[in-house]
């Protein structure tokens, strides 16, 4: 075993070691969720985007929610997944445009768990950072735009759906805050931001970046269900003997099958302060959250 032992000690001072050097990071929507923005899936908790059936969305129990659920339930999706669909996008874009409004990068501050791969990044351990989510908290954290790939896409820029023209940034804006829907200046077709939608395939850097994953001498995942793929296929592609670490609130993909793999479950924040403690970065990492 390249651990000592299959816990945050083990996994702390397996990170404090030679062996470790290029840290390879998996996030999902869990990293935010203590920023305010829920996750997709969570079963249970009212605080999901899609696991929820629309009935529930359009019930009256949503009509004390506010923010996103409260919008969603207003907009009378066929089912919640439609919102990032691109064929329905294109015969209505509206919801989608209403979801933005509330997901809109601005409107929330990093993590802990952010903070937490901007140290790993001074600390000279962060190779790569794949995140799913489309926030861009890890940059706002300060973690290095060419250490990230959104897989996803982001909220960063836009283009045409039709003629791919891109689009201002400051008009779309704009349009999302006035709670239009922003048209190409080329052609009138619909403007998108360059989230990746289902029926779209991922950004060239996602395909580039999966090949470094047999460079990894250690893969963190937090805060994901990896329940979509392809996203949720690289924690097969790091070599077998790396160390793969899930910090999250439930089990998630084949996470604790190979030897060296260990399961941190409970919510992220707390988890990566216990491990920054154990590695004497506590105080760094709290420093740097509230800064
Ligand atoms: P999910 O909602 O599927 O999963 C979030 C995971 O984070 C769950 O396993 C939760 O238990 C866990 N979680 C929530 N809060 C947490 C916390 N505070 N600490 C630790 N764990 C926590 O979100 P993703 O896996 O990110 O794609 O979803 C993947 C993709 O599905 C998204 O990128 C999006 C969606 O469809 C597109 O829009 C293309």
């Amino acid at each position: 075993l390249v651990l000592e032992s299959k816990d945050i000690s083990g996994v702390a001072k397996y990170i404090d070691s030679e062996e470790c050097q290029n840290v390879f990071l998996m996030v999902g929507a869990g990293v935010s969720t203590a920023a305010g923005i829920p996750d997709f899936r969570s079963p249970g908790t009212g605080s999901s985007i899609l696991p929820i059936k629309c009935e529930f969305l359009i019930s009256s129990s949503c009509a004390g929610m506010s923010g996103l659920y409260a919008n969603l339930a207003r907009l009378d999706l066929p089912y919640p997944e439609a919102v990032f669909e691109i064929g329905f996008f294109r015969e209505n874009p509206r919801p989608f445009y209403a979801l933005a409004k509330e997901l809109y990068p601005g409107h929330f501050r990093p993590t802990i768990s952010h903070s937490f791969i901007k140290l790993l990044h001074e600390k000279s351990l962060l190779h790569t950072c794949f995140t799913q989510n489309i926030d861009t908290l890890e940059r706002r954290a300060g973690v290095p735009g060419d250490k990230i790939i959104e897989a996803h896409g982001s909220f960063a820029t836009q283009k045409c759906i039709d003629c791919q023209t891109p689009y201002d940034g400051e008009k779309i804006k704009h349009a999302v805050y006035e709670g239009t829907v922003p048209k190409c200046e080329e052609c009138g077709g619909l403007v998108k931001p360059d989230i990746v939608f289902f029926g779209e395939p991922l950004p060239d850097s996602f395909i580039s970046g999966v090949s470094k994953l047999k460079q990894a001498d250690l893969l963190i995942i937090m805060g994901t269900s990896l329940t979509v793929y392809p996203f949720a296929a690289l924690p097969r592609l790091v070599p077998d003997e790396c160390p793969r670490i899930l910090i999250n609130l439930d089990e998630a993909g084949d996470i604790g099958y190979r030897s060296n793999d260990v399961v941190l479950l409970g919510p992220c924040d707390e988890i990566v302060r216990k491990l920054c403690k154990e590695l004497g970065w506590e105080e760094e990492l709290v420093e740097d959250w509230e800064a």
